[in-house]
């Protein structure tokens, strides 16, 4: 059966997934980079801009593992781009160039309409306006039977986790203060929700945690 996972989300010791203030010239909030410096050094990184080398260690085998049987992702609006209220034009195409990472239907989660948006590699971006529910309906039976990865940003993996609907949640939980930002576990109860500690593995730059819902 079809998971919801999400894959390689930063977090740091004290529970922020992103920097505050998001915007055009800092896309993981103000010092939302410390976050993802694990993944930066990685083959799997590397490769994504086009650029040779990199590292194959534990930190970018599962990068990589986290691709793998993904048949259509959800993200947030705000992790698809900084444009807040209405779209002002159809311009703004994601962060990520004319062929995004994706490869898959990716649906967007917003609460302004927008035609689909089609990118080279395979990538759809469909935007969805009635919900979490309905995005993860429309992303399972896009995934054609394989798992659906829930890309974030901070405040949609809190929801779906307040639902309990993510079957496996990859934390790589970097050693780094942020001091302020997007909570990830604000006012979450993540014991009661069902969820516990299945795995860790230290990796080079991160500690690697595999949350799973029983049942
Ligand atoms: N730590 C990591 O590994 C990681 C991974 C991914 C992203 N990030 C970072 O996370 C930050 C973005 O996270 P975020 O918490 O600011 O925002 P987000 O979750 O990406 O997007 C939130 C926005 O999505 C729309 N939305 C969410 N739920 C909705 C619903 N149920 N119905 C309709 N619309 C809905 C709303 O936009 P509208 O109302 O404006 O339409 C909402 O303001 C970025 O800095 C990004 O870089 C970090």
């Amino acid at each position: 059966m079809s998971k919801l996972r999400v894959q390689s989300f930063a977090v740091s010791i004290d529970g922020f997934g992103a920097g505050p203030n998001q915007g055009l010239q800092n896309p993981l909030g103000v010092r939302g980079p410390e976050l993802m410096e694990w993944f930066f050094h990685t083959r799997l990184w590397k490769k994504m801009q086009g650029q040779d080398g990199g590292e194959t260690g534990i930190d970018c085998q599962i990068a990589e593992q986290g691709f793998a049987g993904i048949g259509a992702w959800i993200l947030g609006r705000n992790m698809f781009g900084p444009i807040r209220g209405p779209w002002p034009d159809e311009e703004w195409k994601g962060w990520w160039g004319d062929e995004p990472p994706y490869h898959t239907p990716v649906f967007v989660l917003t609460h302004h309409p927008r035609p689909p948006l089609r990118m080279a590699g395979g990538t759809e971006f469909r935007f969805v306006t009635e919900g979490i529910h309905a995005a993860l309906a429309q992303a399972t039976a896009a995934a054609g039977g394989l798992d659906v990865r829930l890309g974030g940003g901070v405040a949609t993996v809190r929801q779906y986790l307040r639902a309990a609907l993510i079957d496996e949640l990859h934390l790589a939980i970097r050693p780094v203060l942020l001091g302020t930002g997007e909570d990830l576990f604000d006012d979450l109860d993540m014991r009661a929700l069902g969820y516990a500690c299945e795995k860790f593995v230290p990796g080079e730059r991160a500690m690697h945690v595999f949350l799973r819902k029983s049942g």
